[in-house]
């Protein structure tokens, strides 16, 4: 019997040719995974393609409300983003492709996985090291790691073994999507001194007039957005309209140089418009509701998930303990953001809870204020009672 591998199929250049190259160069029957995360190419066509290129199989799965809900929110809760920049749409969805790719492998008894990537990216490791944490046994199989091929190379290749492919012999830039964001690299961006021309951008393509400006209002329950504009959504429905919502306003952009997990730094730009009003509605949310020791800590819990995410360390266990740690942070992260969208930027104007800690007679500068002065003095002494000490020992303070 010949032996069967999974293959995470995008429809793409690289992966179709992968199909021959892989039928070439070891005896296997593919089977062709293709996975719905929200991105734009067209999977029916995607599934022809690999059928009539040699797949004995292909399958196309919708997990786009998975990947919200298990995913993506959790990211959200942990306001999660690499480098205090990049919310990690790409990072984000590499565990659950890796787990369905585990999972087909497992249902077909195949031995072996095939993924598109490349030596120089981190997703190669997010998706090396998913699969063989959760099928040690398996063999993976990177074509592009082991083939070195040109553009032009890989074009001349489809040529010579008839793949009917649509592309173009200069393929200006990389481009990953899903529902979290879009990530752009290549091409002018690798002089991270030239500035991104304006015909990158898809999501945040500009459709409004300087001084346009509207509100949104965003309700979240136990830190995940429920309802835009008080109408109730699924994640995954909730994250598709908000990007187009923002998006159009040129909100979510995001240039930067960032430092991969193999060692080398790249250029890359981010469209993340729903992400971005996203994390930081769901950061005012929680400066309302949690109290100041569990927001300062959280953000130690923040930054080494979202390394975590980014370094494709996610079938661990300290991401599930760090995991429990956030869910448990957002027991009373309930409550309604809102929002006004503008000319390339947003501004959170406005939050409400039924859960506020939030005390106006305490806050208050008018007459109503019920704050006892007194308390003050006596706690600033204390606070400051060990370097009065130094002080009067002699000892220097900083
Ligand atoms: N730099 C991002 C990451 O490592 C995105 C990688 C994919 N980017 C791309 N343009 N194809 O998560």
């Amino acid at each position: 019997m010949t032996e069967k591998l999974i293959l995470a199929y995008s429809g793409g250049l690289d992966t179709t040719v992968a199909i021959k190259w892989l039928q070439e160069n070891y005896n296997v029957d593919i089977i062709a995974v293709l996975i719905n995360l929200g991105q734009p190419e067209d999977l029916e066509d995607a599934y022809k393609r690999a059928i009539d290129t040699g797949a004995k199989k292909a399958y196309i799965i919708d997990v786009r409300e998975e990947f919200i809900k298990d995913y993506v929110f959790l990211a959200l809760k942990a306001n999660s983003r690499y480098e205090k920049q990049y919310s990690l749409a790409t990072a984000i969805a590499r565990p659950l492709i890796a787990k369905k790719l585990v999972e087909f492998a497992k249902k077909e008894n195949a031995g072996k996985i095939a993924h598109g990537c490349t030596a120089k990216g981190n997703d190669q490791v997010r998706f090396d090291v998913g699969i063989r944490s959760l099928h040690p046994d398996i063999e993976i199989i990177a074509p592009m790691r082991l083939w070195k091929l040109s553009r032009e190379e890989e074009i001349a290749y489809a040529q010579e073994h008839d793949i009917k492919i649509n592309v173009s012999k200069k393929k200006i830039y990389s481009i990953d999507e899903n529902l979290w964001g879009r990530s752009i690299e290549c091409g002018v961006l690798e002089d991270p001194y030239n500035e991104p021309p304006e015909d990158i951008y898809k999501w945040t393509e500009i459709k409004v007039k300087p001084g346009d400006s509207e509100y949104i209002e965003i309700d979240f329950k136990n830190g995940e957005p429920v309802a835009l504009n008080g109408k109730a959504m699924s994640g995954a429905e909730l994250v598709l309209k908000l990007n187009l919502v923002t998006g159009k306003y040129g909100i979510g952009r995001i240039d930067m140089v960032e430092n991969r997990l193999i060692g080398i730094k790249s250029r890359e730009i981010y469209e993340a418009p729903a992400a971005e009003v996203l994390i930081e509605s769901h950061r005012a949310l929680e400066s309302l509701v949690n109290d100041r020791e569990l927001i300062h800590y959280k953000y130690l819990i923040e930054e080494k998930l979202s390394e975590m995410i980014y370094y494709g360390l996610w079938f661990t266990p300290l991401r599930e303990c760090l995991e429990k740690f956030i869910i448990e942070s957002q027991k009373y992260v309930t409550g309604t953001v809102r929002v006004k969208l503008g000319y390339k930027n947003f501004a959170i104007v406005g939050r409400k809870s039924e859960n506020s800690i939030y005390d106006f007679a305490l806050a208050t500068y008018d007459k109503s204020d019920s704050f006892n002065p007194s308390h003050s003095e006596s706690f600033i002494k204390m606070w400051g009672y060990p370097y009065e000490i130094l002080a009067k020992k002699g000892r220097k303070n900083g």
